[in-house]
């Protein structure tokens, strides 16, 4: 699917669908029959479109829909209310975009416009708005049906066009190419999460981020299992003795800054297949465990996002990768494992391996002596329990880092929530016999794995962000299906854009 800008009049390009994005305040204008607002973007539609509005209720309330056939030289017209004029955000704008867009694929339409009021406009900014509808309207009509070979529902859409009159034509070109480019890199992180066991493992979620690196100029270095028992990554190894796979270490790195040399870390947990291991997850819903990579798998579209929009800031991403299986030769409660740090880990429930393998990932990310460190893993499902699917958990060192990132979230909505990481919780992963136990008993379980973590960063400033409950959805949201949501992938960039311009 192609989307394009134009610096024009909606009604004036042909299409088969039109899609309006109007606020409840251009409505009532269109209503007490003030014009000026609202005839301009329909043009010659006017009569016909105020024609519908005077009959029907929509008041242009936030994802309340009007459709209306046969209007000029379009099929069909979609009306998509975007609420109060002074409750406009982006986000409001991505829904109702992505409300209209799948609209218009539900009318079979092969070209799509997508337009607004210069009052939108006027509430965000030019670049805003094209690049919130474009997110929409592109994330709105991912579809996983790669595995579909029967009845595929073929999306015949081709072409979406946004057209703004009140909106230059460079800034409108740049945002949605901008918006583009940031999409596919979330619909990378939304495919390698969909996809089963069985065709992502390791090895091959290792070859598509070295494929990912030669198409945007980021280096790789991928170790193989022999390179990790090297450089005595036990943290890694024990989770992987289950499995029959061969573990992977993804290193990738974005050199976009060559003048600094000061990196940023990204660390995510790939696990892509948890299984419980010996301590055996219950079989309801284990298949959703397919997705327990979702960290790495936001690491590698946040590393493509960054090298492809050429953010100026150094990046390096690492994802330690393996499956969580039971077998004769899988690691077991109770064994004790000496991680790359050399600090030991008494196994106390091999369910909580994200942990693991956590360890030998952050401890290596200090080689690069990061600025900050940055972690993304499906850890706990305590954290969904805490804060369900419409907030990441927060835990980390430093506040300013902490700030950034929230910053990020509310822009793309993408939002993080901070929590405590009290030394008085410690005590909890305290082990008789090793340096620390891998479980934290029933209270506060995402505080206790974050404890964990936080043993393996060094004084580096460093933030966790447990994304169990929103990288894996249960639902689907207005421009997300169930399944892999991509998260990670905007915040990250996001926050990459912040402390570029800095
Ligand atoms: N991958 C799971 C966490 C998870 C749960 C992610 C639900 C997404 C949805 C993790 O490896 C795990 O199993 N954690 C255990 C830890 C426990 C054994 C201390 C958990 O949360 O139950
Ligand atoms: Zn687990
Ligand atoms: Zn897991």
């Amino acid at each position: 699917m192609k989307v394009e800008f134009v610096e024009r009049k909606p009604t004036g390009v042909k299409s088969d669908a039109l899609v309006f994005l109007l606020t409840m305040d251009d409505l009532k204008s269109a209503k007490e029959g003030r014009r000026e607002r609202v005839s301009p973007l329909f043009g010659e539609h006017r009569r016909q479109i105020e024609a519908a509005l005077n009959a029907g209720n929509f008041e242009g309330d936030k994802g309340q829909e009007l459709t209306i056939y046969s209007v000029g030289i379009h099929r069909v017209v979609f009306l998509i209310g975007t609420g109060d004029k002074s409750q406009l955000t982006n986000e409001k704008i991505r829904r109702a975009a992505a409300i209209g867009i799948k609209a218009a694929r539900g009318s079979k339409a092969k070209s799509v416009i997508i337009s607004t009021l210069d009052s939108v406009v006027e509430q965000l900014s030019d670049y805003e708005t094209v690049h919130s509808i474009v997110e929409g309207a592109k994330l709105g009509l991912y579809k996983f049906d790669k595995y579909l070979t029967q009845e595929k529902e073929k999306s015949g859409l081709e072409t979406v066009v946004v057209a703004i009159e009140d909106v230059g034509s460079a800034i409108g070109k740049k945002a949605a190419r901008d918006a583009e480019i940031l999409c596919d890199a979330v619909c990378l992180t939304r495919d390698l999460a969909n996809a089963p066991a069985n065709e992502v493992y390791p090895e091959v979620l290792a070859e598509i981020a070295s494929d990912v690196a030669k198409k945007y100029h980021i280096r790789a270095r991928i170790l193989d299992e022999k390179q990790i028992r090297k450089l005595k990554m036990g943290g890694l190894l024990a989770v992987n003795a289950g499995s029959v796979r061969p573990p992977r270490f993804i290193t990738l790195e974005y050199k976009g800054n060559p003048r600094s040399r000061s990196w940023y870390a990204i660390v995510g947990k790939g696990i892509t297949f948890d299984s419980g291991g010996i301590s055996i997850k219950p079989s309801a819903n284990m298949a959703e465990m397919k997705m327990d990579m979702s960290g790495a798998a936001a690491v590698i579209g946040a590393m493509q996002a960054a090298a492809a929009l050429k953010i100026p800031v150094n990046v390096v991403g690492i994802a330690p990768c393996t499956e969580n299986l039971p077998s004769g030769s899988a690691y077991k409660p109770g064994d004790v494992v000496t991680t790359m740090s050399g600090i030991t880990i008494e196994v106390d429930n091999t369910d909580a391996e994200g942990r693991i393998v956590l360890s030998d990932g952050l401890y290596y990310a200090q080689r690069y002596r990061p600025k900050a460190i940055i972690d993304l893993a499906t850890l706990t499902g305590a954290c969904v329990v805490a804060l369900g699917m419409h907030a990441t958990g927060m835990f980390g060192t430093n506040e300013d880092v902490m700030a950034q990132l929230k910053e990020a979230g509310e822009k793309t909505y993408e939002r993080v929530w901070q929590m405590p990481i009290y030394e008085e919780y410690e005590k909890q992963i305290k082990s008789d016999i090793a340096d620390v136990k891998n479980v934290g008993g029933r209270w506060a379980g995402a505080i206790t794995a974050a404890l964990f973590l936080k043993r393996f960063v060094g004084d580096y400033p460093w933030v966790h962000l447990d994304i169990a409950g929103t990288a894996i959805l249960e639902e689907a949201t207005d421009y997300a299906p169930k399944g892999g949501s991509g998260v990670g992938v905007r915040l990250l960039t996001q926050f990459f854009k912040q402390v570029a311009s800095q």
